[in-house]
């Protein structure tokens, strides 16, 4: 089979290439995937980089998420037959014309969806869709890195969800547009000033949700926007800078908690959590109640190219590499 492979840390896409390796075999309570489509992910940006516990092995194949067909099924499986169309989260090993996942991670894609559009939802709207457990109706929320994939995603779901004002926040204005299209009530740009116009759209209460996927870098300033009793969920590293410790005395006057978030830690410890979000998303994508469009790009040739995107913070949305 053909499948994109990272031959070792770098910088940009300089050891990425597509590789003929052995197709795998699914073990037990394992299902082989034929890949139709993959998503594209920020999470493939830190892995190609060497960012820690992100490549478990080098060479790496990445790859969060996939649909395809069911290919073969382990000892212990008993369905989805083979031949059925199915969304998965793989946590890494996608970007391949096969994949193998387990079983209980698996999902039917419903009729009238497309392979391209159920690769968005293993990874990337099922992030979106399990961080939001952490919503309650009516709740405001600030999303940072609103624009990109998972951004845009929590935009829509946020919606479906009955959240309040719905606040996002990008790094340059180039993104701004993509941002309140997805539906932000306002896209903000990170920066001097950002305190006082989160204040002003609260009316000085601050943000009930915040959803950070920016390291620690802006944690000072998610203590300032929370709201009493509020909670800041972090969820990602994307500057890949070291983690700074967490000071815990605003927690207590700020009434605030701090959270975080992991889709592979759901994975490996909740299956059934990532499973039920999945069919959930899956469904509502094809009832129309959920859209998702994301950038198709044609054949794993392809793929280094959109991760390069993403690398240069030249993405706008979600990416899927057809194949
Ligand atoms: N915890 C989990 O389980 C989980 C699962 C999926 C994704 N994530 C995280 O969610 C984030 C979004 O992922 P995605 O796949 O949606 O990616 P994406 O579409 O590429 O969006 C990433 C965003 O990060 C910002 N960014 C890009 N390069 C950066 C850099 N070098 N330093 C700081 N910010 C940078 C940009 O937003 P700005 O406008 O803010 O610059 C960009 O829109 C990533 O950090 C990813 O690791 C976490």
């Amino acid at each position: 089979m053909r499948a994109l492979l990272f031959d070792r840390p770098a910088p940009d896409a300089g050891a990425t290439r597509v590789a003929d390796l052995e197709s795998p075999l699914p073990g037990h309570g394992e299902v082989a995937i034929d890949v139709r489509a993959a998503g594209v992910n920020f999470i493939d940006v830190m892995a190609r980089r060497g960012d820690p516990g992100y490549a478990t092995e080098w060479p790496f194949v990445p790859g969060l998420e996939v649909a395809g067909t069911v290919r073969a099924l382990g000892a212990g499986v008993d369905g989805p037959a083979i031949g059925t169309p199915v969304a998965a989260f793989t946590g890494s090993g996608g970007l391949a014309e096969v994949a193998v996942v387990r079983a209980d991670l698996v999902a039917v894609i419903p009729e009238g969806l497309s392979f391209e559009q159920a690769a968005a939802a293993p990874g990337t709207l099922t992030t979106a869709a399990l961080l939001l457990n952490r919503l309650q109706p009516g709740e405001s929320v600030l999303v940072h890195s609103a624009a990109g994939g998972v951004g845009q995603a929590l935009a829509s779901l946020a919606r479906l969800r009955g959240a309040g004002l719905l606040l996002g926040t990008v790094g340059g204005a180039s993104r701004v547009q993509a941002a309140e299209k997805a539906g932000y009530d306002a896209a903000l740009i990170r920066g001097d000033g950002l305190v006082e116009a989160v204040r002003e759209r609260t009316g000085g209460r601050g943000v009930d949700l915040i959803l950070d996927p920016q390291g620690t870098e802006w944690i000072d300033t998610d203590l300032e926007l929370v709201a009493p009793g509020g909670r800041i969920v972090l969820f990602g590293n994307a500057s890949g800078t070291p983690l700074a410790p967490l000071a815990l005395g605003p927690l207590f006057g700020g009434n605030a908690s701090v959270g975080g978030f992991s889709i592979r830690g759901y994975s490996a410890k909740a299956p059934h959590l990532v499973a039920a979000a999945l069919t959930d998303v899956l469904g509502k994508l094809a009832q129309g109640a959920l859209t998702v469009d994301p950038t198709v790009v044609d054949g794993l040739d392809r793929a280094a190219e959109a991760q390069q995107a993403l690398a240069d913070g030249r993405g706008n949305g979600k990416y899927v590499v057809r194949l």
